[in-house]
C-alpha cells in the first residue's frame, strides 16, 4: 500500500515559474555572462532536481553542487546538463565524480592525480575546474600554485583545465576593499597562466552577490545561489536583486483553538503571560521542521485569516502556538502562511533571518526533509 504523507497539515509550497523568472532576471541583467544555478543543500532547501531542472528551462547553463552524491542524485534524475561540484573531493570519490560525468574542482596536484587515475581507469577524458584561493581561506590552491597543478593537468593525455574559478568572502558588501584586492589576485593568475600559454575557456568568480553588483567579477560564467530563490545575498544588495521573487512558502493548518485567560503563559518555560484574554491556535510544525526555536521570543509573526499573529511564546519540537487576541474567527483547518503572502501581507525568510540574527540561506535550508514540498 503507497502512503501519502502529503496530506499532513504543514507544507512548502516550490514555484518553479518563480524559478524560472528568477534565472531569467539575472540572465537578462548579467548577460553575456553564462548563468550556472547553485542547487547544493537539496537547492536551498527548495529541491534539487526541481530547481536544476526550472533553472535549465530558464536558460541555465549549468549547475553546481557541494559534494558529489548531490551530483549523482542530479544525473539518476536525468540530467544531462554539466554540473560542478564546488570543491576538491576526497581522492577516494574521484571515480564516482568520473563515472557520472560530473565537473570535478581541482585545488590540489594530488587532487588532480586523482581524477587523472579515474580519468585512465575509465578511459575517458575529463575537463576540470582549478579553484584558486584569493583571499576566502577556505577551499583553493594558493596563486603561486595554481601554474604547477594547471601544468600537472595539461600534460596529462585525459585532463584539461576546462575552468578556472574563485569564490568572494564578502560579495554582499560590494564596497568592501577585499573585493578588489580577491579580483586583482585572480586577474593575476589569469595572467600569468595566459603568459605560459594557459587560457581556461570558462573563468568565474561571482556569486549572486558578485554577480548582480560588480560587473567587473562577472567573466564568462557566474555561479547563482541565493538569488535563484529569490532571497537576498545581503542588505547591501537589496537594490541589485530588485525584481527577484522568493519561490518558497511555507504553510500550514490551524490543529487546536483554545481560549487562554489573561496572565497566563504559553508554551515551554512559561515565560511571557499574556495581557489580556485571547484566542491561542495551535500550529502543527515547530523547529524539527525548520523554524527557528526562538522565532516566537524575537518577535516573529505568521499570517491567519489575512492578518499577522505573533508566535506566542517557545517554537517547540513539532508545533508552535499563535496569540490571536481576542479575533475568534481563528478555527481548525484556517490555513497559516509562516513565509509567504496572505492578505497583503508577506512575510520572508529574510525577515526571520533578520529576527533570529542568521542569514535566509540558513532559514531556506533548515526547513526539514520532514516537509512535504508541493511544487507549483
Ligand atoms: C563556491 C560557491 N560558489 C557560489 C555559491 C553561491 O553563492 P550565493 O548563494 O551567494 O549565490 C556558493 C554558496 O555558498 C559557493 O560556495
Amino acid at each position: 500500500m503507497s502512503i501519502d504523507f502529503s496530506q499532513r497539515w504543514a507544507w512548502a509550497e516550490v514555484h518553479t515559474g518563480i524559478i524560472q523568472h528568477n534565472i531569467a532576471v539575472i540572465a537578462e541583467r548579467i548577460a553575456p555572462t553564462d548563468v550556472w544555478a547553485v542547487v547544493k543543500a537539496n537547492g536551498y532547501g527548495h529541491g534539487a532536481v526541481q530547481v536544476a531542472e526550472a533553472a535549465l528551462t530558464a536558460g541555465a547553463g549549468g549547475l553546481c553542487v557541494a559534494i558529489v552524491d548531490e551530483g549523482v542524485a542530479l544525473r539518476r534524475a536525468g540530467i544531462q546538463a554539466p554540473i560542478l561540484v564546488l570543491s576538491e573531493q576526497p581522492a577516494e570519490l574521484a571515480p564516482l565524480l568520473v563515472g557520472y560525468a560530473l565537473t570535478p574542482t581541482v585545488a590540489t596536484t594530488l587532487g588532480a592525480a586523482a581524477v587523472a587515475t579515474a580519468a585512465q581507469d575509465a578511459g575517458r577524458e575529463v575537463g576540470i575546474h582549478l579553484k584558486v584561493d584569493t583571499g576566502m581561506h577556505r577551499m583553493g590552491a594558493q596563486p603561486a600554485e595554481v601554474l604547477g597543478i594547471a601544468q600537472f593537468v595539461s600534460s596529462h593525455p585525459l585532463l584539461s583545465t576546462e575552468g578556472l574559478y574563485t569564490h568572494f568572502a564578502v560579495a554582499d558588501e560590494p564596497a568592501h576593499e577585499a573585493n578588489a584586492r580577491q579580483l586583482g589576485q585572480f586577474t593575476g593568475v589569469i595572467d600569468n597562466l595566459a603568459e605560459r600559454g594557459i587560457t581556461p575557456p570558462v573563468i568565474h568568480a561571482a556569486n549572486s552577490a558578485a554577480a548582480l553588483a560588480n560587473p567587473a567579477a562577472r567573466f564568462n560564467m557566474a555561479r547563482i545561489g541565493i538569488a535563484t530563490y529569490g532571497l537576498l545575498p545581503g542588505n547591501g544588495v537589496a537594490h541589485e536583486c530588485r525584481g527577484l521573487i522568493p519561490a518558497m512558502s511555507l504553510k500550514a493548518r490551524v490543529s487546536a483553538v483554545r481560549w487562554v485567560e489573561a496572565g497566563q503563559a504559553v508554551s515551554y518555560g512559561l515565560r511571557t503571560p499574556l495581557t489580556s484574554q485571547s484566542l491561542v491556535a495551535t500550529v502543527p510544525l515547530g523547529y524539527a521542521d525548520g523554524v527557528p526555536r526562538r522565532l516566537g521570543h524575537e518577535g516573529g509573526h505568521v499570517l491567519i485569516n489575512g492578518a499577522p499573529r505573533r508566535i506566542a511564546g517557545t517554537v517547540t519540537m513539532d508545533q508552535l502556538m499563535v496569540d490571536c487576541g481576542p479575533d475568534s474567527s481563528v478555527s481548525v483547518g484556517d490555513e497559516v502562511v509562516l513565509i509567504g503572502t496572505q492578505g497583503g501581507h508577506t512575510v520572508t525568510a529574510d525577515d526571520w533571518a533578520d529576527l533570529t540574527g542568521t542569514i535566509g540561506y540558513e532559514i531556506v535550508c533548515g526547513v526539514s526533509p520532514r516537509i512535504h514540498r508541493r511544487y507549483l
